[in-house]
């Protein structure tokens, strides 16, 4: 019988789970009992597309190299070296080696970037961002703090409020710490054009104590052809990026991310994983350096988009022609691999066995448990009544497949 006494951090019970934790564990129950199962759930390319033979090359001859050792707590530094080459030549942005820092992880990234710049017992030491959002981005400060990120919200092409944040800012911008944006977005999609980055620049340029975090994990795997602008090169100063190898080359259990920020960040970043992490693991910082030179013009990374933007156009193919589906309000998604549609038309229809859907959360279940598709619901994004649909783990079959189901589950609707 466990009587543990020790006084738990609240904040660590209060903080809601990741929104994939729920629908997972029902999806797991079905698949255990023998159910086919369309996971439309996690935001992962393997096993569709695995990691590129250079990273898996790579990895191999660091290990036969016994390449197994401590490095710098930046990171290593020919990995940092050859960032710093890739950041100038495909994204145009000027970091020396120096100023970017490795991580275990995009995630962690994330944290390390945001405890970088957030005293806990200061005055400044809340976060914001917009909605939809994901998980981390409110779960972070909350961790940090105890206090909730603000969160702005977004139109219905997921673009920001811009009067909500420029009246966010006025009021409160001393106890703001950070700023996140996340484009291409998790879970709509979403590429913010020049246009709007500009916009936001302008805004957030008012503020130069306030750190703007820009997580760009998706980087690579946007559909219109332009090439990749990050905010950075507008607000060097204040920008802290943040990127990884997780979704850009199929190596969510390699963990490895990145913080390019300005010097004096860059500095606390690296101090953060000295006494967090010690360093991270260097046979996959010397795989990750070695896939950067064998793809210094980015080929590789641009065939994996490619054969994201197949699956992407299929199941808008789907979400096009299918009953259903078809009359679900949508916008075309221009990066990353999910699909945001909304489902409110769906709100106050009954099941066959008599349940009222109410919220999109009832849909996902229903769907689920019907149709045997799992989706998440946009509800745990803070954008409530829509679904996301990650498309990037499944072959063109299941896509095809998944979607006919999701359309005769949604026929049985009355
Ligand atoms: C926008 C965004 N940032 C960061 C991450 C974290 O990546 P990882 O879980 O590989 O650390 C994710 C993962 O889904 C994401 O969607």
């Amino acid at each position: 019988m466990e009587d543990c006494k020790i006084a738990v951090n609240p904040w660590t019970t209060t903080v809601p789970p990741s929104p994939t934790m729920g629908i997972k564990l029902l999806a797991d129950d079905m698949k255990q009992k023998g159910a086919v199962v369309y996971d439309f759930g996690v935001g992962e390319m393997n096993p569709e597309i695995p990691l590129p033979t250079a990273f898996y090359n790579g990895l191999v001859h660091a290990l036969q190299n016994k390449d197994t050792h401590y490095c710098p707590s930046g990171g290593d530094l020919s990995l940092r070296t050859v960032l710093s080459e890739d950041l100038k030549r495909n994204f145009d942005l000027e970091y020396p080696p120096s100023q970017i820092v490795i991580t275990p992880g995009p995630k962690d990234a994330l944290f390390r970037a945001a405890l970088a710049v957030m005293d806990p017992f200061a005055i400044r030491n809340r976060g914001v961002c917009f909605a939809p959002v994901y998980e981390s981005f409110t779960a972070m400060p909350y961790l940090l703090t105890g206090k909730q990120a603000f969160v702005i919200p977004t139109d219905k092409d997921f673009l920001p409020d811009f009067n909500a944040f420029t009246e966010l800012l006025k009021k409160n911008h001393e106890h703001i710490a950070f700023i996140i944006i996340n484009s291409p977005n998790n879970p709509s999609g979403t590429v913010y054009s020049k246009e709007v980055l500009h916009r936001l620049a302008d805004i957030i340029k008012q503020y130069p104590e306030i750190a703007l975090i820009s997580d760009e994990v998706y980087r690579t795997i946007r559909y219109d052809n332009e090439k990749p602008f990050s905010i950075a090169s507008l607000l060097p100063n204040q920008t802290l990026l943040v990127g990884g190898i997780s979704k850009e080359v199929s190596g969510t259990g390699l963990r490895i991310g990145f913080v390019a920020a300005p010097a004096k960040v860059a500095k606390a970043v690296e101090v953060l994983v000295g006494h967090f992490t010690a360093c991270v693991n260097l046979p996959v910082q010397k795989a990750y350096a070695t896939f950067l030179q064998e793809d210094k013009d980015m080929k590789i990374r641009t065939e994996i988009r490619d054969k994201l933007k197949v699956k992407r156009d299929l199941i808008l193919d789907q979400f096009r022609k299918l009953p259903g589906l078809k009359d679900c309000v949508w916008k075309e998604p221009q990066g990353a691999f999910y699909f945001f549609p909304n489902i409110e038309k769906y709100y106050g229809k009954k099941t066959p066995d008599g349940k009222v859907i109410n919220t999109d959360d009832d849909l996902s279940v229903y769907l689920l448990q019907v149709g045997h598709v799992v989706t998440l619901a946009g509800s745990k994004f803070e954008k409530a009544g829509y679904l996301r649909i990650a498309y990037a783990s499944s072959n063109n079959e299941v896509l095809i497949k998944g979607c006919e189901e999701l359309s005769n589950a949604l026929a049985k609707l009355q």
